[in-house]
């Protein structure tokens, strides 16, 4: 099978060549990869292991291989699944507690925007409780959590608002259904009962001088490059509140396959929109650099016919 693989002497330090097939665990299925999504994380990833390293935790594909164990899907089942890398392949193994069949209305495109971003959106919005009725701040709104985490907050009954980095993202964000979009917190006198915040720097600041007392704000990310500068006086308006730093692998894996489930059924009945470029798989390299240089929106995803 042929897949990606990084090589300093590639053209953008990944190649794309003949790979071995993969060798599964008993608890993992093996699929044919129908489509991946690139996420941020990855750029870094590329960076820091720039030889012989296989990439792609995002993926959707039909299951070749059954696990031995006799759990997760059966063989034939479309499926999403988070691999533990080597996803911008062929065939990947996934571990069946990470894999949800998806439903036939679903493309494998929209599903493979789900594991990483998917994950994080609906797990750190979790961190704050019942959300019915409560105030929710999303930063990083035009990116691939957020654009997740925008829309599970208003089906979980929150009232949202969405932070965008300039006007150039409302239109991406307005058609997602949110109605306050905002690109800075100037003004604004409501006070938020949980922030998620993928962009750090300036941006957890302004947004902790808008938390409410006894709020949440879940840090899980830092895409805007920049440390958050933070003294106890921050918390001034916002007593009592916490702030947790969140990373989406150290919840539950073992349940990963409930969520992406859940996520999938929720593109199948049109409630959660999946927006962001779709590019042949030859185009990995673009489409990472597209990522890179920020001129893309929502997720990334790459298609293999
Ligand atoms: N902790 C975890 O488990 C976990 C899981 C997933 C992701 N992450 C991390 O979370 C971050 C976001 O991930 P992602 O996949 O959503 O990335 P993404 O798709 O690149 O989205 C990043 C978002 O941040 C915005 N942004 C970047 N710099 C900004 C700035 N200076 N001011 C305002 N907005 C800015 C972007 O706006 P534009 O539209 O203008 O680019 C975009 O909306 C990354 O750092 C990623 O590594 C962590």
């Amino acid at each position: 099978m042929i897949g990606h693989v990084t090589d300093p002497n590639a053209e953008g330090g990944l190649d794309l060549r003949e790979l071995p097939e993969p060798t599964p665990a008993a608890g993992d299925v093996v699929i044919e990869v129908r489509a991946y999504a690139v996420n941020r994380g990855e750029l870094h990833l590329l960076q820091m292991r720039p030889n012989g390293w296989t990439p792609g935790q995002d993926v959707a594909g039909v299951v070749v291989q059954a696990a031995a164990d006799g759990t997760g899907p059966k063989a034939g089942a479309r499926i999403v699944g988070a691999a533990d890398g080597g996803g911008w392949s062929q065939r990947v193994n996934v571990p069946s507690h990470r894999a949800a069949v998806i439903p036939d209305n679903v493309s494998f495109a929209d599903a493979a925007a789900l594991p990483v971003a998917g994950l994080t959106a609906i797990r750190a919005l979790r961190t704050g409780g019942p959300l019915l009725g409560r105030r929710v701040l999303v930063t990083g709104a035009s990116g691939g959590v957020g654009v997740f985490a925008v829309q599970l907050a208003a089906i979980a009954g929150a009232h949202v608002t969405a932070h965008v980095s300039g006007t150039h993202r409302v239109d991406l964000v307005t058609s997602l259904g949110v109605e306050r979009i905002v690109t800075t917190l100037d003004g604004i006198t409501d006070r938020f009962d949980l922030v998620l915040d993928g962009v750090g720097g300036p941006v957890l600041v302004e947004a902790l001088h808008h938390l409410a007392p006894g709020g949440t704000v879940a840090a899980y990310g830092m895409a805007g490059g920049q440390k958050a500068e933070i003294a106890f006086t921050d918390f001034r308006g916002a007593t009592n509140a916490k702030l947790t730093g969140f990373f989406v692998y150290a919840t539950d894996v073992t349940t990963f396959g409930e969520d992406l489930g859940d996520m999938a059924r929720l593109i199948g009945e049109g409630k959660l929109r999946v927006p962001g470029p779709r590019r042949d798989w030859k185009d990995t390299r673009q489409a990472i650099d597209s990522l890179r240089k920020r001129s893309a929106t929502g997720k990334v995803v790459l298609t293999i016919d």
